[in-house]
């Protein structure tokens, strides 16, 4: 009989999609449970995904190529939709999918399948993804053609002895890996309600938890990349983890967005992205003290750019592959460590230094030392100024002028 490979996530839709797809369209079904970092019990799901029908059950550690290929290179570029998102769910949309065309490929599949719903962003990101890679494969997403409500699925899942957890009582739809959390639905779809503590998992609250002595961090970034914390070496993805739990200890990295889905639909969304949080202000610390003020100025035109295509699930474009290449070269001073205070809900960078910094003393100082030349900045002055008072002399001055005269109204205030 054919198959289909299904990313099987161990939730309500995935876990009913297993038996759905084999009465609809009778074929029989792999899971494929894609560890992310997302710390569940992997082995538990995949043997659920066994017993409620799957004919084989894979788990795949994907944490280290998570971090290498698809983490590593949006904090080089400093990756954040709409200034505030890291991107989490976004970024593993795109491994997910390579994943499972592989494994289709492996097992000789017809198709493969996902859970998404048809009014999210994570659909497109798979469906162009496969397409892309793969283009003869069906793809099956189950969710987005039964119809059925959250409460049809549970009573679905109860007459076909589909066993399902307690966590999927919860209003919530959540995401998850090492980069970050999502949580969506709910009172969350009310822009003004705040968001209840319960929806957080990986963040104490920061107002309430025990008062916490701030704590120093040290990271060392080679290339743009994290490679130790507090000077011990670590695989990037334990070093995400580590962090993850240290930050999300103090409440750092909690995000309210309402955001711009590619489908048209403005939504509320939380994020929970600690390690994110803190890596990508240090990195932005590191790089401000080793580019060019023109380097950093394109650069974050190029980070806007990187951040939409990855939200729009265009990672296997030509577009992307450009970006990657010119973010890289701009990685190659971007080696130092970056000091971190944890507080209460906020990290601040309190220090940062690099063997390729291009903080010089001798130009900055104000005190004895200074070997910057005064002078220079009066010839300096008159031609950055010049155009300005050319321009202004022929053309503006009647229209740069305040109404009536500043002075004047403020001596007939007093
Ligand atoms: N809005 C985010 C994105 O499109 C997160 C979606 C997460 N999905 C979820 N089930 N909460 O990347």
């Amino acid at each position: 009989m054919s198959t289909v490979v299904l990313a099987y996530s161990g939730g309500l839709d995935t876990s009913v999609a297993i038996r759905w797809i084999k009465e609809k369209y009778d074929l029989d079904v792999i899971a494929l449970t894609i560890d992310v970092g997302n710390e569940r019990d992997l082995q538990a799901i995949s043997a659920r995904a066994a017993q409620i029908g799957a004919v084989k059950s894979l788990v795949v550690d994907g944490r280290a190529d998570f971090t290498r290929y698809f983490v590593w290179p949006a904090l080089q570029a400093g990756a954040l939709y709409e200034g505030v998102y890291p991107l989490a769910t976004a970024l593993a949309r795109p491994l997910i999918a390579r994943l499972l065309v592989e494994v289709a490929r492996a097992e000789g599949a017809v198709a493969v399948a996902h859970g998404c719903t048809g009014k999210g962003n994570d659909q497109v990101r798979f469906d162009v993804s496969i397409n892309t890679l793969a283009p003869d494969l069906k793809i099956i997403a189950p969710v987005r053609e039964w119809s059925m409500t959250r409460d049809n699925e549970i009573a679905y899942a109860a007459e076909h002895n589909i066993p399902i957890q307690a966590t999927n009582a919860s209003p919530y739809s959540t995401d998850q890996n090492l980069w970050g959390r999502s949580i969506e639905c709910g009172i969350l779809e009310d822009p003004w309600a705040e968001p209840p503590e319960e929806v957080y998992a990986w963040t104490s609250n920061p107002d309430t938890n025990d008062a916490k002595e701030p704590t120093y961090l040290e990271i060392a970034f080679q290339n743009g990349i994290p490679v130790s914390l507090n000077g011990e070496e670590m695989e990037g993805h334990e070093l995400v983890e580590t962090l993850n739990r240290l930050a999300g200890d103090y409440g750092i990295g909690r995000i309210d967005h309402v955001e711009n889905r590619l489908v048209g639909i403005k939504s509320r969304e939380i994020y929970e992205a600690p390690a994110a949080t803190v890596l990508l202000a240090a990195h932005k610390a590191l790089e401000s003290l080793t580019l060019s003020r023109e380097q950093l100025r394109f650069k974050e035109i190029v980070a806007n750019e990187y951040a939409r295509l990855i939200y729009d699930g265009q990672w296997y474009s030509a577009l992307h592959q450009d970006l990657a290449a010119y973010v890289q070269s701009t990685q190659r001073f971007v080696s130092g460590d970056v000091r971190i205070k944890l507080g209460r809900g906020k990290c601040s960078i309190v220090g940062r230094k690099s063997d390729n910094s291009l903080y010089n003393l001798g130009l900055a100082t104000y005190d004895s030392g200074d070997q910057f030349d005064h002078n220079a900045a009066l010839g300096f002055i008159k031609l950055w100024g010049l155009p300005l008072s050319t321009q202004a002399q022929a053309q503006l001055l009647p229209s740069i002028g305040f109404e009536g005269n500043l002075l004047k109204q403020a001596e007939t205030k007093m």
